[in-house]
């Protein structure tokens, strides 16, 4: 018998939908104790596979709170029903990220899988989601292939994609008449698709890349690289890097005398959830991302309030996304009515406007948020926004998806 993963991407969202109907269906017809039971009454359990400890610790928190507060919100339930956490700390490492979330769906038996930060994890998560029909919301982690090639009826990402979040920074920097950049990155999916998306939208602007430079993740070992990027001399630098990470590089840019002299720019996580703890090393740094400190909406102020209320520190974009897939939880099993019926829950998450912190957004036919990006710069502690750079960017083209609809 052929592996779920093995299957067309049609065949599979066929099998997929009509197994979820068909137990639905015969639990309520026949009464099936057990299977309506799991339908509709206990806990809703979710299984929370974050990073608590390494270099996205931070971040891994921040998206536990903004997802608690959305469900919070709602009286701690979803659909009406109590919502037991389960939960696996997984430390960004892709090596144990299988057994992780095997403990999730196998033991813990959980109905929705929520993770995670580290794009290589989150696609050991997509496989085992897709081989054991799991609901999976993925938070954070931009890995391209989630929504592109190895996207499913099940997965989604509340987030963004690598390469959406540096794609509006090349078109920014081609229409400012930057002609040269030497980009700087961890060496895996987030860092080379966030270049990647750079790159293509730089390119096409006119401009060039002189030289990629990368390191190992989670590597912090930038002085060599800076040395040579103060000998390339390019008319400005591209960099992924996020959580603990961001904040050496930011200190290093600047112990290296480069700030001033080459300007930095980048995707927004450069930036984000740093600077309490980079000092003055990010003043005036201009990246873009789905989120901004600034953005004074009505929703956005009463998060940003709540948010401080309940865990006495700023919010960030990890800290929206988590509160997202919170919404987005909730809107869905409102509509199934604390059901955790499949194909009614996917149904109910494809056809959702997340009214977020961020600006309206909704899943394109890939599962991935179409949205606003953010041109921001950091003033004090703040990233400030400056404008849209790019309206509901649909980015990288659907097509790379073949789900059917
Ligand atoms: C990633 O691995 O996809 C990622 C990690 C931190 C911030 C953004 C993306």
């Amino acid at each position: 018998m052929k592996q779920e993963s093995e299957k067309k991407p049609q065949a599979r969202r066929r099998e997929f939908l009509k197994q979820g109907s068909a137990l639905g269906g015969l639990a309520a017809i026949a009464g099936v104790p057990g299977l309506a039971r799991a339908q509709s009454s206990g806990p809703v359990k979710l299984g929370l596979m974050l990073p608590a400890t390494g270099t996205f610790a931070q971040l891994g928190s921040a998206i536990e709170n903004g997802l608690k507060l959305a469900i919070d919100e709602k009286g701690g339930k979803l659909g009406g029903r109590e919502v037991e956490y389960f939960k696996v700390d997984d430390e960004s490492d892709p090596a144990k990220a299988t057994d992780n979330v095997n403990r999730l769906v196998t033991r813990d038996k959980v109905d929705v899988l929520i993770g995670t930060v580290h794009s290589g994890v989150a696609l050991a998560m997509v496989k085992v989601a897709k081989d054991t029909n799991t609901i999976l919301l993925i938070p954070n982690a931009g890995a391209d292939a989630a929504t592109g090639p190895l996207c499913a009826p099940n997965v989604f990402r509340t987030s963004f994609a690598n390469s959406q979040t540096g794609y509006p920074m090349g078109k920014v920097m081609a229409e400012r008449g930057i002609k040269t950049a030497v980009t700087i990155s961890w060496k895996y999916a987030a860092g080379e698709e966030s270049v990647a998306g750079f790159k293509d939208a730089f390119t096409r602007g006119g401009g060039k890349v002189l030289k990629e430079l990368w390191l190992p993740f989670p590597n912090v070992e930038f002085q060599p690289l800076l040395t040579e990027i103060a000998a390339l001399k390019p008319d400005a630098v591209y960099t992924f890097f996020a959580g603990a990470g961001a904040v050496k590089f930011l200190k290093d840019y600047q112990a290296a005398g480069l700030k001033g002299r080459i300007p930095l720019y980048g995707s927004g996580f450069l930036t984000d959830g740093v600077l309490e703890a980079v000092g003055d090393a990010a003043e005036g740094v201009e990246t873009t991302l789905h989120y901004a400190d600034s953005l004074d909406t009505p929703k956005d102020k009463t998060f940003r309030l709540a948010y401080v209320k309940a865990y006495k520190t700023q919010p960030d974009v990890y800290a929206v996304q988590g509160y997202d897939t919170g919404l987005l939880l909730a809107q869905a099993f409102d509509k199934t009515k604390g059901g955790v019926d499949k194909p009614a829950l996917i149904r109910a998450m494809e056809t959702a406007t997340v009214d977020s912190p961020r600006g309206a957004w909704h899943f394109s036919k890939a599962h991935n948020p179409v949205q606003d990006m953010y041109l921001r710069k950091v003033v004090g502690k703040q990233n400030r926004v400056v404008n849209i750079a790019i309206k509901q960017l649909d980015y990288p083209p659907a097509d790379r998806c073949k789900m059917s609809s």
